[in-house]
């Protein structure tokens, strides 16, 4: 395939930035989108050009590092991450535009990394339990219900990799906010900060500069995880119920 990139580059924090055009030749279409990133990073290279920055790590679709946003949508024409989007979803002959994530706590580092460092302090302000930890308790010493389990499992998946904040018309972060709410609140160790964990982490996440939510959902239909909606309705229960009991 033969593909036109579109390249979001921006040197630093306070560069303006703008899009730089690279056509790139014999692309296969079983590459990742992040090896044909690779191709056009070795031939700038071998060019004396600089590559262009993206973030990745695992390549497994479980680090949520490699955040972009591809023609318009983030994480591009599929419901996956980055690194599991394949050249095969495009066509030969495409012009695919590449951008960093955009949103005001998520500042950009260098072409399309940001500063996702925002999710980090969202979870240090109550992303824990305070059961002692020592040796392993027997597994059946605190009976889950299955449901609780599932439920806790499933926000678990959550990978922080800010698409939903990307797709968000208000950048809100409610929909990771929310997903790490329910992973540790849905279960019996979390119960005793239950309420303290969602005042902390809601404020967090108001002071980092994320925007509030207005329902739209277009955090959830990119999710790469599929982190359903109503986790935030789940999350702002938790919340009005923590604010009328006193909790701070
Ligand atoms: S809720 Fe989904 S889109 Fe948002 S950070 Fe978690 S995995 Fe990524
Ligand atoms: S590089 Fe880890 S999720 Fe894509």
């Amino acid at each position: 395939m033969n593909i036109t990139l579109r390249v979001w580059r921006q040197k630093s924090r306070d560069d303006e930035g703008r899009m730089v055009t690279y056509e790139i030749s014999d692309v296969s279409p079983d590459m990742s989108f992040l090896e044909m990133l690779d191709v056009l990073n070795e031939r700038l290279t071998l060019r004396d050009e600089e590559p262009v920055a993206f973030d990745h790590d695992c390549r497994e679709g479980i680090c949520g590092a490699c955040g972009v946003v591809i023609d318009g949508v983030a994480h591009g024409p599929e419901t996956t991450t980055t690194c599991q989007l394949h050249m095969r979803s495009f066509s030969d002959g495409d012009v695919i535009t590449v951008e960093p994530w955009r949103a005001k706590a998520f500042p950009v580092v260098k072409d399309l990394v940001v500063d996702r460092s925002a999710f980090d302090r969202i979870i240090q302000s109550g992303g824990y339990v305070s059961a002692p930890t020592g040796t392993a308790p027997d597994a059946h010493a605190t009976p889950v219900p299955k449901s609780d389990a599932d439920r806790a499992f499933d926000a678990a998946t959550c990978i922080g990799c800010g698409a939903c904040v990307a797709a968000c018309p208000n950048a809100s972060g409610m929909l990771f906010t929310a997903a790490k709410a329910a992973h540790l609140g849905s279960l019996p160790q979390g119960q005793p900060e239950r309420e303290a964990r969602v005042i902390q982490m809601v404020n967090q996440h108001d002071e980092e500069e994320f925007g509030g939510c207005t329902n739209i959902g277009e955090c959830a239909a990119v999710c790469p995880k599929g982190i359903p909606l109503d986790t935030i309705s789940d999350l702002n229960r938790d919340l009005l119920g923590a604010l009328a009991s006193g909790s701070e």
